[in-house]
Parts: C-alpha cells; sequence; structure tokens
C-alpha cells in the first residue's frame, strides 16, 4: 500500500486517545470511523472532538470552515462491521489490557480488507504479540500518538517482529501527512521510548508522595520550574490518566523487574476510580482547575 491509497481510516475506542486521534486524521483530510463499544461513549469522544475543534478555530489555529468539515468527516459508530469494512488503515487505541485488545483484533479480523494496515496505539505492550493474533502481522505495526493528539508533534512507529519496511514507511508517511514527527522504534520493549522514560519518573514522583518524602504540589513545582516540562509530573498523570500509567507500569513491571514495581498511590487512585482530568478528580480536583493546589 502506498500513502496515496490510504483515503478512510478506522479509529477503534473514542476514549481520551481514540477521539484525538479520529480528530488528527480528520484534521488530515482523511474520511474517520470512530468506534467504541456504547453509543454514550461514542458520543462522549465525539462531543470532545467538537468541543477541541471549536477550540482551535476559536484561537484561529484553524478556520471555521476546517473545524466544519473535519467534524463532518468524522462518523461515530457502534458496529465493528461498518467501521472498518471499508478501511485503508485501522488505528486501535483501546484500553491498555492484552486481553482486551487481542479480542478486538479478533473481532477486526474478521471484517477489515485485506489491504487494510492494522496500527495500535498502544503505550506500552507487546506490538509483536498483539500481532500475531491476526492473518496479517507483516501488515501491523504500533503508531503511538501522545496526549492531545491534537496538540503533541511525536508519533512512535513501532517495528514488531513481523512488520515489514513497507508497512513501517507508509505508517510514518502517514504521521507526516497529519502534520506528526514519526521516530522509528526499533525495538518493541515494555513502554517503547518515551513511557520508558517517563512513567517511571512518574512512579518515583508518586514514591516520593506515598513515603512521606513531599507534598503533590511539591513534587509538581519543581517538575516544572526546575525541569523545564510543560505541567507537574501528577498534573501530566492526570492528563494521561492515572489508570493509563499504572496499567503501563503494571507491565513494565512484570517484564523487566522490580524497579519498575507500582507505586500503591497509583494503585489507590485507580481503585477509587481517581483517574485524573477523566473522571474530573486524580491529584488534583478539576473543579478548580488543574494549577489551583500549585503553589
Ligand atoms: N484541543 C484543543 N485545545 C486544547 C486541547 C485540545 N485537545 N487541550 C487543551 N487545549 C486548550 C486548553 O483548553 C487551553 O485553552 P484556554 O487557553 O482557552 O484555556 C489551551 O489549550 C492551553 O494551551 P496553552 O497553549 O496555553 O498551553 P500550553 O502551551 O501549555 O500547551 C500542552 C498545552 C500542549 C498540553 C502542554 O501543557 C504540554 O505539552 N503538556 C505535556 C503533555 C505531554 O507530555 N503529553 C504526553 C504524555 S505521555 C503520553 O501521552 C503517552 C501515553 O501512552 C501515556
Amino acid at each position: 500500500m502506498e500513502l496515496e491509497d490510504i483515503n478512510t481510516v478506522a479509529v477503534l475506542g473514542a476514549g481520551n486517545m481514540g477521539h484525538g486521534i479520529a480528530e488528527v486524521a480528520a484534521l488530515a483530510g482523511y474520511d474517520v470511523t470512530m468506534r467504541d463499544i456504547k453509543e454514550e461513549f461514542v458520543q462522549n469522544g465525539y462531543d470532545q472532538i467538537e468541543w477541541s475543534l471549536g477550540k482551535l478555530a476559536e484561537k484561529d489555529q484553524i478556520s471555521e470552515d476546517a473545524a466544519d468539515d473535519a467534524l463532518d468527516r468524522i462518523s461515530p459508530l457502534v458496529d465493528v462491521e461498518e467501521a472498518v469494512g471499508d478501511a485503508d488503515v485501522v488505528i486501535e487505541a483501546v484500553p491498555e489490557k492484552m486481553d482486551i485488545k487481542k479480542e478486538v483484533y479478533g473481532e477486526v479480523e474478521e471484517h477489515a480488507p485485506d489491504r487494510a494496515i492494522f496500527a495500535t496505539n498502544t503505550s506500552s505492550l507487546s506490538v509483536t504479540e498483539l500481532s500475531e493474533v491476526t492473518d496479517r502481522p507483516e501488515q501491523f505495526c504500533g503508531m503511538h500518538f501522545f496526549n492531545p493528539p491534537v496538540r503533541m508533534q511525536l508519533v512512535e512507529v513501532i517495528s514488531g517482529a513481523h512488520s515489514s519496511e513497507e508497512t513501517l514507511e507508509v505508517v510514518e508517511e502517514l504521521a507526516e501527512s497529519m502534520d506528526k514527527t514519526p521516530v522509528r522504534v526499533h525495538k518493541d520493549e515494555p513502554g517503547f521510548i518515551v513511557n520508558r522514560i517517563l512513567v517511571p519518573l512518574m512512579n518515583e514522583a508518586a514514591w516520593l508522595v506515598h513515603e512521606g518524602e513531599s507534598t503533590v504540589a511539591e513534587v509538581d513545582s519543581t517538575t516544572k520550574f526546575g525541569m523545564g516540562l510543560p505541567m507537574g509530573t501528577f498534573e501530566l498523570g492526570d492528563q494521561v490518566g492515572n489508570d493509563v500509567s499504572y496499567h503501563v507500569l503494571e507491565y513494565m513491571h512484570e517484564v523487566l523487574g522490580d524497579a519498575y514495581e507500582p507505586c500503591p498511590l497509583l494503585a489507590e487512585k485507580v481503585d477509587e476510580g481517581h483517574l485524573g482530568k477523566k473522571t474530573g478528580n486524580g491529584f488534583y480536583d478539576y473543579e478548580d482547575g488543574p494549577g489551583a493546589e500549585i503553589p
């Protein structure tokens, strides 16, 4: 497949990453189907895209027409067959659990055309293992966007053990056509590059607070004002979802060893359902905005 052959992109999952990827693909001019398992999930993702496009237009980053056109290109769907039946590329962004992703690929394989490339937005899981549940492992790779996709420049393009060079090149070109900068990840290891560095940072921050050494606000102040990162570590955790970073850590712990043991404070947040911005609370309370506690 060549880049010119790609017209329709199916995005599976309408959560934080899924709806953001659908928005980016639609802004790049692709016809997009965005699928989730429940009507309310799809509607929520669609509403967030509408909000985001409105913000971009309000700030003159895109025109009102471009925002309307992008929204028109997105079909929100629950039916898998309809979502992937005419897809040239399927980008999967369902929850970060191996068994859920494998189940989804089983379903998608049945309905997607033979020509379609499968790209997973997994944050850390084995691309090779996922590719092996499909009958097209050579047409399969990682395409990892960052949160929020519409604002973040990077896309990691991850080579699984079976990914063909042709697939990797087309997916890199696809990322460029979406105005992103692809970086090839040659080794299919937990966390790839970004999360291998970033998620342990979030975990260390959590250990500091858990052990009573520092407060959330103190740690976030040092991250922002000392390390020059755009957000505090906990602010960022709330942005990506505390469940997402926790699942990445669990997997890194399982595969890479004890240095990656998840801090109980993160487990607590997940158990309490305090997942971050998406649930209205996490390490911060979003009624007052994420910066409210930062001195
Ligand atoms: N669409 C449109 N507008 C958005 C938006 C979106 N998705 N998200 C935020 N905005 C808006 C806000 O509402 C705000 O609007 P306002 O000014 O009207 O209140 C505005 O953008 C804020 O923009 P600013 O330009 O003032 O803010 P920044 O320049 O600080 O940019 C940022 C915001 C790009 C999110 C920046 O804070 C940043 O880079 N943060 C770090 C994000 C990051 O590291 N992401 C990667 C996480 S790791 C990951 O995703 C991997 C996964 O696998 C775990």
